[in-house]
Parts: structure tokens; C-alpha cells; sequence
């Protein structure tokens, strides 16, 4: 199995006149969290929409686990391995937490609509799987009790654990979390990190984009600082926190 998950190199998008990414990479060792950070509108996100096929680049290549992948159709990304959370959370508000688990873990089985109409013998016995595997990602990410309450119905915390349990429910090689910890309390902060480091923890790779400098640096093996588009400094917390052309983004935006 490869060591590196995710080789991206020069990604560039272009919003009419304003360059959001200028030739932007990274490179993901397997079991790493690796940080992308930066002021904001610095591009984080629009990264994260061209990685997992929302929008379309203009130009870079990219590697899943050693083999080329094309970010096309957002289907495909979460087959191929990259599942990921949304800045504004993005949850079926309607359907229950454990619902919205399942239809995570739908990406990974094989019952095709005929299974689902005629409801098979193979296609009831997946969705009890589908079930268990759903109820344990709940456990797992601490809201298991709320398995039967309509997504919308959860505290801005839970619901942003619900969302990574969604993501896992793919068993993606790659999960992307888009400012996990916005909007959450000191508690939730700390639940979080320790959220983050058991998926660490049980081999998974994690990319982590995040405003709150204190939590990038204190879970992150590596970080990435985009500015204006453009990478302004990539290395461990400590290398690109003494960059002094961080320092200067950070203070000359009033960024945190
Ligand atoms: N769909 C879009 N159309 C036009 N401009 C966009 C679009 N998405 C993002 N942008 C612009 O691209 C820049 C980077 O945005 P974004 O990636 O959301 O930044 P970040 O996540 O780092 O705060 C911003 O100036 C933003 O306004
Ligand atoms: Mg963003």
C-alpha cells in the first residue's frame, strides 16, 4: 500500500477575474492530519470543492494511494476514497441522525434499485448491516443517542459529529473536514480534538481545514498556509508558525 493517500500538485481555479488557487499542492502521508489554513477567502475551501469534484479545476493533477484519480463526478470522489464535511453543514435535516448515517454507507454496497424495490433477501440483509455499521459510527462519534431524532432537531455540535460519522460511514481513505470546530463551544472544541485523534488513531488520514490556530497546531503533523491563493508556507506547526511571512498574513488580516 502506498505511503502517501493524497499527491495533489498545481491546482489553479479561476472565479472570473480573481484567482482562487494559484498552482496549490499537497502531499498526505497515510495516518497524517494535515492542516490547510489561512485567512479567510485565502481559497481552503474552494480547494476542498475541487479535490472532491464540485467544481471543476483548471489545471493539476492528482493521486489517490499511488494511482491517478480525476475529481469528476462527486459520487465518484466518495467511491474512489475521499469522503468530507461541509463548512455549512450539510445534513438531510429531515431524515434521522442514523438515516443520514446510512445513506453515507450506501456509497460502499452493492443492492441496486431492483434489490431496494423487490426488497431480496441480499438487499434486506445489507441494510441490517448498514444498520449496525450506522448505529456504531453513531457510538463512535458520541451521538448515538440521538440515533432516531430528525437531524435537524440536534445542537450545532452534534450535528457537526454527525457529519464526520456520515463521512467515516463511507470508509473513505481521505476525510476532509472543512472547519469542523466553527460555531462550537469550548467542550465541544475539546470533544472534537479528541474525535479527530481517535480517527487518527485508528488509521485514518485526515485532511483538517481550520480557522482555530490553537486546535491546528496542537493536532496537526503538517500544515499547508494558503494566502490570496496562493501556498504562503507548507511544514510542521512549528516551522510554518515562526515563518515570518505567516506571521505577517495573519497580522496584516487580523486573522486569528
Ligand atoms: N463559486 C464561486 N464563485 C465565485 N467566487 C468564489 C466561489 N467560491 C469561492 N469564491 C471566491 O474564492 C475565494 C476563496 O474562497 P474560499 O475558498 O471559500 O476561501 P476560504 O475557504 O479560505 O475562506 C474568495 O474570494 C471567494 O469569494
Ligand atoms: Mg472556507
Amino acid at each position: 500500500m502506498s505511503d502517501i493517500v493524497l499527491k495533489v500538485a498545481n491546482v489553479s481555479k479561476r472565479f472570473g477575474g480573481l484567482q482562487a488557487l494559484s498552482e496549490v499542492g499537497v502531499t498526505i502521508k497515510r495516518g497524517q492530519v494535515y492542516g490547510l489554513i489561512g485567512p479567510n477567502g485565502a481559497g481552503k475551501t474552494t480547494f476542498f470543492n475541487v479535490l472532491t469534484g464540485l467544481y471543476t479545476p483548471d489545471g493539476g493533477t492528482f493521486e489517490l494511494a499511488g494511482k491517478p484519480y480525476t475529481p469528476s463526478a462527486v459520487h465518484e470522489v466518495a467511491k474512489a476514497g475521499i469522503a468530507r464535511t461541509f463548512q455549512n453543514i450539510r445534513l438531510f435535516a429531515e431524515m434521522t441522525a442514523l438515516e443520514n448515517v446510512m445513506v453515507g454507507r450506501h456509497v460502499r454496497t452493492s443492492s441496486n434499485l431492483f434489490g431496494a424495490i423487490l426488497r431480496t433477501p441480499s438487499f434486506k440483509r445489507e441494510e441490517k448491516e448498514i444498520k449496525e455499521r450506522a448505529q456504531e459510527l453513531l457510538e463512535y462519534v458520541g451521538v448515538a443517542k440521538y440515533a432516531d431524532y430528525k437531524a435537524r432537531t440536534l445542537s450545532y455540535g452534534d450535528q457537526r459529529r454527525l457529519e464526520i460519522a456520515r463521512a467515516l460511514a463511507t470508509d473513505p481513505q481521505l476525510i476532509a473536514l472543512d472547519e469542523p470546530a466553527a460555531g462550537m463551544n469550548a467542550t465541544e472544541k475539546v470533544q472534537l480534538r479528541e474525535l479527530i485523534d481517535r480517527i487518527r488513531n485508528d488509521n485514518r488520514t485526515i485532511l483538517l481545514i481550520e480557522h482555530d490556530v490553537k486546535l491546528v497546531m496542537g493536532l496537526c503533523d503538517h500544515v499547508t498556509v494558503l494566502d490570496y491563493g496562493k501556498q504562503l508556507s507548507v511544514g510542521t506547526p512549528a516551522q510554518v508558525q515562526n515563518d515570518p511571512k505567516v506571521i505577517e498574513a495573519y497580522l496584516g488580516t487580523g486573522g486569528n
